[in-house]
């Protein structure tokens, strides 16, 4: 076999090198002395749920229907009609199909929004603990990032008085709002939003509102999306996604929701990347929007499903000593903390020693935030048994770990 001599960091681009993959595949990599097959994985965010068999089939119906070419760059126009019909009536938010723009997942949105807004030293706030992507993508674009740290005995909610603090102090380009968030399962509070509009108004930025979780929300609260306010839609870019609500991660189909004028440069970006979403899942997301019988009775299993079992997994953590947590009124992640604990080593230890795969908090947030160095996330996207088995398996190893 020959061996490389170059050292091929010397080629790479040093924001890319300085930017790691994400904390959530790393742990996948962590040993443990558990057979594989006896291990359990709470550590990806992908519904365990299979995708509806009626959407399914639509991918089938696809290929019959020679859905194999580039489609429009915005997306085929029938989906993005049925997207605005959707989420006119499930969110009552109004646009046009050209206020659409269909993606490879929410992730490459979130990409090419980024792209689209961000100059270099422009500055960003996102409030922490975080979806990690955008960090990276943040650093991709050499602009800066203002951390609002929110904190779990206030449920994660943003701290109006703290982000007004930075707004006086720094010109804000954009905020980044994601509810339900992930990892912490946090529906932002209306008061909270109303405010966010305000400021939004008073300081002048844009608002990227993370909605790929919307539809999946507990004690049948209702959601409400921040572009829902009449004043805050000309500053707001939805990110949205099929993957969560329909079990559909491997469709790779989202979309933005935004501003002509803004669709229009992102479009641009998104057609540099990939040309056009997947036309086969294009397809099936407009068949799984189309039959509202079954998108109804799917998104409401999904959500009674994950209702269910975060109802137990609180159970279970409720019952310990060691963990408080805060209840999660949306998606699928739960977020305990155990005071003082280095869950960097305790993830580590829990997977070696038990395998239950967890992420560490800290991988969520960034190092000067402490306090977020002592929360682990679970997602509760295993089956019942295996997720019993898990949930029992961190409780019982926190107080081994406290003793070792
Ligand atoms: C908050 C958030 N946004 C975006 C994504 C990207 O999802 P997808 O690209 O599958 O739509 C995820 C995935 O976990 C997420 O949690």
């Amino acid at each position: 076999m020959l061996t490389n001599t170059l050292s091929y960091n010397q080629f790479m681009n040093p924001v890319v090198l300085a930017t790691p993959i994400s904390g959530i595949r790393l742990v996948n990599s962590w040993e443990s002395k558990i057979s594989l097959k006896n291990q359990i994985f709470l550590n990806i965010g992908q519904p365990d749920l299979p995708t509806p068999d009626y959407i399914k089939e639509a991918v089938v119906q696809a290929l019959e229907k020679d859905k194999t070419r580039y489609t429009n760059i915005l997306g085929e126009k029938y989906l993005r009609e049925a997207i605005v019909e959707f989420q006119k009536e499930s969110h009552n938010l109004s646009y046009s199909s050209n206020e659409v723009l269909v993606t490879a997942g929410g992730q490459s949105a979130i990409f090419a929004v980024l792209n689209s807004i961000l100059s270099p030293k422009d500055n960003i706030v996102i409030p922490f603990p975080s979806y990690p992507p955008y960090l990276n993508v943040v650093k991709y674009c050499r602009s800066k990032i203002i951390p609002l740290e929110t904190k779990g005995e206030e449920d994660f909610d943003i701290n109006i008085e703290k982000l007004e603090v930075i707004l006086k102090s720094n010109p804000v380009k954009v905020f980044l709002l994601i509810s339900p968030s992930n990892p912490t399962g946090t529906v932002i509070p209306l008061r909270t939003l109303e405010k966010i509009v305000d400021l939004s108004i008073k300081y002048n930025f844009l608002i990227i509102s993370d909605e790929i979780y919307s539809d999946i929300i507990f004690d049948k609260l209702p959601y409400t999306s921040i572009a829902s306010f009449p004043e805050a839609r000309e500053r707001t870019i939805i990110i949205q996604s099929f993957s969560k609500m329909l079990s559909m991660c491997g469709f790779r189909i989202g979309y933005i929701l935004a501003p002509t004028p803004i669709i229009d440069q992102v479009k641009v970006i998104h057609h540099t990347m990939t040309i056009c979403a997947n036309n086969l899942a294009q397809y099936a997301a407009y068949k799984a929007l189309e039959d509202k019988k079954q998108l109804k009775n799917s998104i409401l299993h999904l959500v009674h499903t994950y209702q269910d079992r975060r109802n137990l997994c609180m159970g279970i953590l409720k019952e310990s000593a060691s963990f408080s947590v805060s209840k999660p009124r949306g998606a699928f992640y739960l977020f305990p903390k155990a005071d003082s604990i280095n869950m960097i080593e305790f993830c580590q230890w829990l997977k070696y020693n038990y395998g239950v795969t967890t992420v560490p908090g800290s991988y969520f947030s960034l190092e000067q935030i402490k306090e977020h160095h002592q929360y682990l996330r679970i997602c509760y996207t295993a089956e019942k048994e295996k997720l019993m088995l898990g949930m029992n398996k961190i409780v019982s190893a926190i107080e081994a770990f406290k003793k070792k």
